[in-house]
């Protein structure tokens, strides 16, 4: 879907249909010119429904009000609509609100993302029926607008709403096509076409790097793992950050087998690196002044004779030793090595982890939302900020030193799981803890995506299946970072 700003009147531009907002259910503002066939349809203006009214060409959808995240979700809405019929050039204006290139942005974001399927294995696809989307440099509220630079903005969001369908589509991909091999192929295709370093370790590279940890969950698959660091390293970055992913391309439970309801939907497991990738994809193509390092840890965890087991005593690349009590615990295990390598190799000013991590917390923050956790007040505080600038939900858990005793082993130096049934979500990341080194403490933040990543119903502008949860709120967190440390040299 191409989507252009153009520097004319909405009535000037010829297209076969044209999207308009009633915003806040105002029938009367000048831009509604069919407010009597509106109400013979019986349309309410609710938020995100939607009224076609072909003899007049012209898509009316609902939005509450103009905050960012309600326009994205309208847009989206409009566009699956307009999905079912046969239209292909559309047009629509501006709804600009308190910030316009956040709206602007959300507009375009809203387009591409609410205009995602996965289809790859359905017989009859998907019809693809809109190409083209013109925005006239025209608002709602009268703002001025300069077409030139609300272009830019929707140019940018395009990258970003791009990234996001490219994770969605890793995610969604079943367990068998989407192996660590596979990834990884798909990481150097990646890496051909935006230009970035690729190292890829297999099972002899993660023994060289002393990863016991990552190989004991790897071992009873019959996919081999793969250790993935993506690099993209712009002349004179600003910092330098390093993000690692969860990667497992199914999670049956492995010897602490889940059981058949809660297995169903973990080839999601790998989200986390399927964002990583995801985010170094739109960083390298907004030309951002970052180092950034994606660092993958893709691998199933399965059961079979060599499985690891409970009782079982791992040496991580860090030496720290660490006894299972629940194979089903096995994302911390192969981020407690990633976490080793990323810092042994890259040192990096920031340490940002991503991971679908424990039920726990979906359970405490719901589906929806991301599990913030860290040592920086400041860094958890901006990373916030940025996600609820980005659209995404997020809940800061916060640690304490009663829940890090829980996970004392009495034959090794920390248990894979602690020793209560409470705050899972919390005690998994204070697992991870002991995996960053003292100097970084205050530079690292793990993010629990274990709701929002993969959900299978549609919410707003994210179809049934995997979200692209957290390319998003990195991509903001990284472009609010660079903006602050700009100012702050002037
Ligand atoms: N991949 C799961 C976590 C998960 C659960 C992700 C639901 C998405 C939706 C993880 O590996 C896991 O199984 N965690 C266990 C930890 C427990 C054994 C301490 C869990 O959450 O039950
Ligand atoms: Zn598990
Ligand atoms: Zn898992």
């Amino acid at each position: 879907m191409q989507i252009t700003v153009v520097d004319q009147k909405r009535a000037d531009i010829q297209a076969d249909a044209e999207i308009v907002c009633v915003v806040g259910k105002d029938f009367d503002h000048p831009w509604i010119e069919d407010k009597e066939l509106l109400t013979l349809a019986g349309f309410q203006a609710e938020q995100d429904e939607t009224s076609f009214l072909p003899e007049k060409r012209r898509l009316y959808v609902g939005v509450e009000s103009l905050e960012h995240d309600l326009v994205r979700s309208a847009y989206a809405a409009a566009v699956r609509a307009l999905r079912e019929t046969p239209l292909q050039t559309i047009k629509t204006g501006l709804y600009l609100g308190k910030c316009s290139a956040q709206n602007i942005k959300a507009t375009a974001e809203g387009l591409i993302l609410g205009d995602y399927v996965y289809d790859a294995y359905k017989s009859q696809k998907a019809k693809h029926p809109i190409q083209k989307v013109i925005i006239a440099a025209e608002d709602f509220n009268d703002k001025t607008v300069d077409a030139q630079k609300a272009n830019s903005y929707v140019q940018s969001a395009a990258i970003v709403a791009e990234a996001v369908n490219y994770t969605r589509s890793l995610v969604n991909t079943p367990p068998d096509e989407m192996t660590p091999a596979e990834l990884a192929r798909k990481a150097e295709a990646l890496a051909e076409t935006n230009r970035l370093e690729c190292t890829v370790l297999d099972e002899k590279g993660l023994e060289a790097e002393n990863m016991g940890a990552f190989l004991a969950v790897s071992r009873a698959s019959a996919h081999p793992p793969r250790l993935i660091h993506l690099a993209y390293k712009p002349a004179d970055p600003l910092f330098k950050v390093a993000l690692v992913g969860k990667g497992l391309t199914y999670d049956s439970g492995g010897l602490s087998l889940k059981p058949s309801d809660f297995m169903v939907t973990m080839k999601a497991d790998k989200s986390g690196a399927c964002a990583v990738l995801g985010i170094i994809k739109a960083v390298s193509e907004l030309g951002l002044p970052v180092e950034v390092h994606a660092i993958a840890g893709a691998t199933e965890n399965m059961i079979g004779g060599d499985a690891y087991k409970p009782d079982d005593v791992l040496k991580a690349k860090n030496g720290t030793t660490i006894e299972v009590r629940n194979t089903d615990a096995e994302g911390r295990l192969v981020l407690a090595d990633c976490l080793c390598y990323a810092q042994d190799k890259v040192q990096p000013d920031y340490l940002l982890d991503l991971a679908t991590l424990t039920g726990a917390c979906v359970v405490g923050v719901g589906e929806y939302t991301t599990g913030v956790m860290g040592h920086s007040r400041a860094l958890k505080h901006s990373f916030s900020k940025a996600a609820a600038n980005a659209g995404e939900f997020t809940c800061t858990l916060p640690f304490n030193r009663h829940l890090a005793k829980l996970l004392k082993s009495e034959v090794a130096d920390v248990c894979n799981i602690a020793s209560s049934r409470y705050g899972g979500a919390v005690t998994a990341a204070l697992f991870l803890d002991r995996f960053v080194e003292e100097e970084m403490k205050e530079k690292w933040l793990h993010l629990d995506i274990a709701g929002p990543a993969y959900v299978e119903k549609t919410w707003g502008y994210n179809p049934s299946g995997a979200s692209g949860a957290g390319v998003r709120m990195c991509v903001k967190w990284l472009e609010q970072s660079v903006r602050e440390r700009q100012k702050a040299a002037h």
